[in-house]
């Protein structure tokens, strides 16, 4: 059996491209030239930001700004990002966290890039091919500098459009750790919008925190539109349900702004709320069971199946053992029973189709993300789904599940294949996924 642990990854960390000769190089970096269509400008600077508390707090800022600026685009554009790390000593880089970038531009330090220096910039160049919601971080040590600051969101509007007047609201993870490892948060707990009934209204709901988080709407029924930015087919209205969105996860929900007011919970005390003149009394908050994906929207074809013949298939348990890692005594979390660089190395030829089995034997979920590639859901502890095909880049994987999703290996290069909860790919839970 082929399936298992193809051994020592062998991958060292200093960007070695081991087993890509057979790849042609402009597959692995976007166009080089050529005027972008859109062009920002990133600077990575440690900056004083007062939080919606009134708390002055010491963030790892992008623009200065917590969370770093939107940046928004319309499918099929040049994007051109500039980085400049202006004082963060340990380095800096950008991962567009969903966008299947070209290898070269994922802004992996170690990996695809050396990491950015206090002085120093880097150039990102990739078209905006998936329309949806994403969003940006450092991935240099990124389980310190996401909950610093060092993130954003990137937003591509579809090349189809979006209905006449539709509102598009942005829900973000409010948290921030400061120093002392408190969590703070650093946006208004209950923020107020007007919106005129009948107007066409889309959150966007992202996690960009460490564990699922839970986000629940109420006063309105509405649909699922995306999952990780792609589209569900033939989304149905939902009412009394909650979302659990996976850490660095994002839904999309889409609703017609009703006449009595709306509430978006993010957690107890924080969240959205929306009415025509932003007052009216606060519907009740949804406490009812979660929405499954799994079971959502209507089948659709895609080029992967339940009877594919798949080319390769890999199986990964989560596990945990206590243990050393950089010479601390922790618990970790483990794959196959190793920790990186011990951890199985996927390896694929272009072209193939891939199924992965993810395992949770430990005692707390893990949100798997692949970098480069979107991941198919084909079933959830033996169910398959019936629903929409549900496709993520980042799934989470509670204990004691069990999940088979399956990609096309069709973006050449050396990939991060890791747990999203970011403490947890610091001690090992990370593995990578390369081409021959
Ligand atoms: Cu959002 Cu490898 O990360
Ligand atoms: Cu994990």
């Amino acid at each position: 059996d082929t399936s298992m642990m193809m051994g020592h990854s062998g991958m060292n960390h200093a960007g070695s491209t081991t087993g890509m000769e057979a790849v042609s190089v402009t597959k692995l970096t976007g166009p080089q030239t050529g005027q972008p269509d859109q062009r920002f400008q990133l600077v990575a600077e440690k900056q004083k930001v007062k939080i919606a508390s009134g708390d002055v707090i010491d963030a790892w800022t992008f623009n200065g700004q917590l969370p770093g600026p939107e940046l928004r685009v319309k499918q099929g554009d040049l994007v051109e990002v500039k980085l400049i790390n202006k004082d963060i000593e340990e380095g800096v880089t950008i991962h567009w966290h969903g966008q299947d970038v070209p290898n070269a531009e994922d802004g992996v330090s170690g990996v695809t890039q050396d990491a950015v220096m206090p002085g120093e910039t880097f150039t990102y160049r990739f078209i905006a091919e998936q329309s949806g919601s994403y969003w940006y971080h450092s991935h240099q040590q990124s389980s310190e500098q996401v909950k610093k600051g060092l993130f954003g969101t990137l937003i591509v509007e579809p090349d189809a459009g979006r209905p006449a007047g539709e509102q598009d609201i942005t829900v973000m993870d409010p948290t921030y750790v400061t120093e002392s490892g408190s969590e703070v948060n650093f946006l208004n707990p209950i923020e107020r919008r007007t919106v005129a009934p009948g107007t066409p209204v889309r959150m966007r709901l992202f996690n960009t925190g460490n564990w699922p988080k839970i986000f629940a709407l109420s006063g309105v029924a509405y649909k699922v539109d995306a999952i990780d930015g792609t589209e569900v087919n033939a989304p149905t209205n939902l009412e009394h349900v909650r979302l659990e969105v996976a850490a660095g996860g994002r839904y999309d929900v889409t609703f017609m702004m009703p006449d009595t007011p709306v509430f978006l919970s993010t957690d107890p005390s924080s969240g959205m709320f929306l009415s025509a003149n932003g007052q009216g009394e606060m519907p009740r908050i949804v406490d009812g069971p979660f929405f499954d994906p799994l079971s959502y929207g209507s089948p659709k074809a895609t080029n992967i199946s339940t009877n594919t013949t798949f080319d390769r298939s890999y199986v990964m348990v989560f596990d945990n053992r206590l243990g050393f890692y950089d010479g601390k005594f922790e618990r970790l979390f483990t794959i196959n029973g190793n920790v990186f660089p011990d951890t199985p190395m996927l390896m694929v030829k272009e072209g193939d189709l891939v199924k992965t089995t993810f395992v949770n034997r430990s005692l707390v979920p893990h949100p798997m993300h692949l970098h480069g590639h979107h991941m198919l859901v084909l079933s959830r502890n033996g169910r398959p789904t019936t629903g929409s095909p549900w496709w993520v880049d980042t799934l989470n994987v509670d204990p004691g599940e069990s999940y088979e999703v399956a990609f096309v290996a069709d973006n050449p290069g050396v990939w991060m294949d890791h747990c999203h909860n970011l403490e947890h790919a610091a001690i090992g839970m990370t593995l990578h996924l390369a081409y021959e």
